[in-house]
């Protein structure tokens, strides 16, 4: 079963998220020499990477970010210096700040007008760096996520194609259309979030109480509440929140 860790506030969950990332950076790099992550968007995170690449903080000497693969979990179908984008965000909040060398960092392509097309490019990227022959069955050493209101996670949104029983989910990302954000994104699909090795969900405030309870504690109905697919990721997962955001969680 997940873990769920319950922070007092905005603040102490920065902390003790930038703390759990560090860790589990130490630990990978330790056991394999390289770190494949998966950043995501959202505003919860942008505090947590300002924490990891702020050097009068303690972690940023911690972590030998030469050693790290950045992808992300989803993106706007926007450019990337947009002010939109989930890439740039990150890139201002970390990238800019720290020694990660430009060879290992990987966004998700947004320019070529045609979303499928970018999506399966990405596809692409994944099978070759991730989803390797000798790695077929994990993905991610550490993907990180947020939880939307409504329980999506990454770009899977209630309703979406992508938890369909009849999904073609063989590909590791794939382009939606988000009919209530009138936008296209790219995500990453259910099984490769799913078989990622560390899964940190990371969120605060009361307006996301429900979807976390949804997500922990509500009967098993995937398609209402996309987030339920980490159930299958059992003990791989953790959740850290704040005091608002787990009000409605029992015990
Ligand atoms: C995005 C995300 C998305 C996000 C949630 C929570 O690009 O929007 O990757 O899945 O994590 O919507 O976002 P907040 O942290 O902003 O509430």
């Amino acid at each position: 079963m997940a873990a769920l860790t319950i922070a007092a506030d905005a603040a102490a969950l920065a902390d003790l998220a930038a703390e759990r990332v560090t860790r589990h950076l130490e630990e990978t790099l330790a056991a394999r020499g390289i770190a494949m992550v998966s950043l995501t968007g959202g505003s919860t995170p942008r505090v947590l990477y300002e924490h990891l690449a702020d050097p009068e903080r303690p972690w940023r000497r911690r972590i030998d970010w030469s050693r790290l693969q950045l992808f992300w979990g989803d993106e706007r179908y926007v450019p990337p210096d947009h002010p939109d984008s989930n890439f740039a965000m990150a890139q201002r909040a970390l990238i800019a700040h720290v020694p990660v060398p430009p060879s290992s960092i990987h966004p998700m392509p947004t320019s070529s007008g045609d979303p499928a097309a970018d999506a399966a490019a990405y596809a692409m990227t994944i099978d070759s760096l991730v989803r390797t022959r000798d790695r077929a069955a994990v993905t991610f050493d550490l993907l990180l996520l947020g939880l939307g209101e409504d329980g999506h996670i990454a770009s899977i949104f209630p309703g979406s194609p992508l938890l369909a029983p009849d999904a073609h989910l063989a590909s590791a990302a794939a382009a939606v259309w988000a009919s209530h954000l009138h936008a296209w994104r790219l995500t990453l699909t259910p099984a490769v979030l799913t078989a990622s090795a560390a899964i940190l969900v990371i969120t605060e405030g009361a307006a996301k109480a429900a979807a976390v309870h949804a997500a922990v504690e509500a009967p098993l109905d995937v398609s209402r509440y996309p987030v339920q697919l980490l159930r299958s990721a059992g003990d791989r997962v953790e959740w850290l929140v704040d005091r608002a955001a787990a009000r409605l969680i029992d015990g």
